[in-house]
């Protein structure tokens, strides 16, 4: 299993509330687009998943958040809520990679959870390389500094390594924002093929990759869940007019500023 469920989620920093009355459920093995202007709340919603948000301070989130039925914000202890975090891969906006080498990139993570031999480690590190199709492109510089990759590269490095943990739940943020469109498509491309074995939630600002490669999408405006749905079916015939303006790219600021947390 690898579901998400949102339940009556509420989001404030401080005292400034950003999200309310989230309700979603994420099924298994799909690919489901968070769309919305700047602000809207998206990267908020989708670093409460994993409890990212448990590191800044003022931040409260209401309701609850489950993740293959169980609720993520009920985890009281620090290693559980390290086991959790092992189990979902993260992919910025900006590739991360460790200032050490390709290889090293990707194995240092993995014995540090798993107990294994170096051996399989780098077996495991070829298999993931290969599946994000960055193999042949870096076979020859291994030792190499991860750092002197392009973007793109990167950016395909950063997802091999999350695939090294057993994680079946993804979670990306803007994960194309900074690449070309041959490294996004290259991107787009591991996406089907990882969507086979995980449920992968994505924001993102390109409406064309939304309607792309995502099964379904959420379309967010200040902090409130405005409508979601079969990607196709939201694209062909939104329900909402606010919606049919985002994904048409007719938006503008008059509108949007009718749209407010209750
Ligand atoms: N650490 C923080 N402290 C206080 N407010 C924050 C913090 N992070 C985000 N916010 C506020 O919460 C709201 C939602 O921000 P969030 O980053 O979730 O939006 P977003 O939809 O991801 O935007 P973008 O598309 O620009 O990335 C914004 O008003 C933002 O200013
Ligand atoms: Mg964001």
């Amino acid at each position: 299993m690898n579901t998400v469920e949102f339940q009556n989620v509420g989001a404030q920093y401080g005292d400034k509330a950003v999200l309310s009355g989230i309700e979603l459920e994420i099924p298994a093995n799909s690919i489901y687009a968070l769309i919305g202007p700047s602000g809207c709340g998206k990267t908020t919603l989708l670093r409460s998943v994993n409890r990212l948000n448990d590191l800044i301070r003022g931040f409260i989130l209401t309701g609850s958040i489950m993740v293959d039925g169980k609720s993520v914000y009920s985890l009281k202890d620090k290693e559980s809520v390290r086991i959790l975090r092992r189990g979902i891969g993260m992919i910025f906006q900006k590739p991360n990679p460790l200032p050490t080498s390709i290889m090293k990139n990707m194995t240092i993570p993995y014995l540090e959870h798993v107990r294994s031999s170096a051996k399989e480690a780098r077996e495991l590190a070829l298999e993931r390389l290969k599946l994000v199709g960055l193999y042949n492109e870096i076979k020859d510089r291994l030792d190499a500094p991860a750092i002197r990759l392009s973007g793109g590269q990167q950016q395909r490095l950063c997802i091999a390594r999350s695939l090294m943990l057993p994680s079946n739940l993804l979670l990306m943020d803007e994960p194309c924002s900074a690449l070309d469109p041959i490294s996004t498509y290259k991107i787009e491309e591991i996406l089907f093929e990882l969507k086979k074995e995980r449920t992968i939630i994505m924001v993102t600002h390109n409406i064309e990759q939304a309607r792309r490669v995502s099964d379904y999408t959420a379309f967010f405006y200040n902090g409130v869940l405005v409508e979601s749905g079969a990607t196709h079916n939201m694209f062909a015939h939104p329900q909402h007019d606010y919606t049919q303006k985002y994904v048409s790219g007719r938006m503008i600021e008059s509108v949007l500023q009718e749209v407010h947390i209750s």
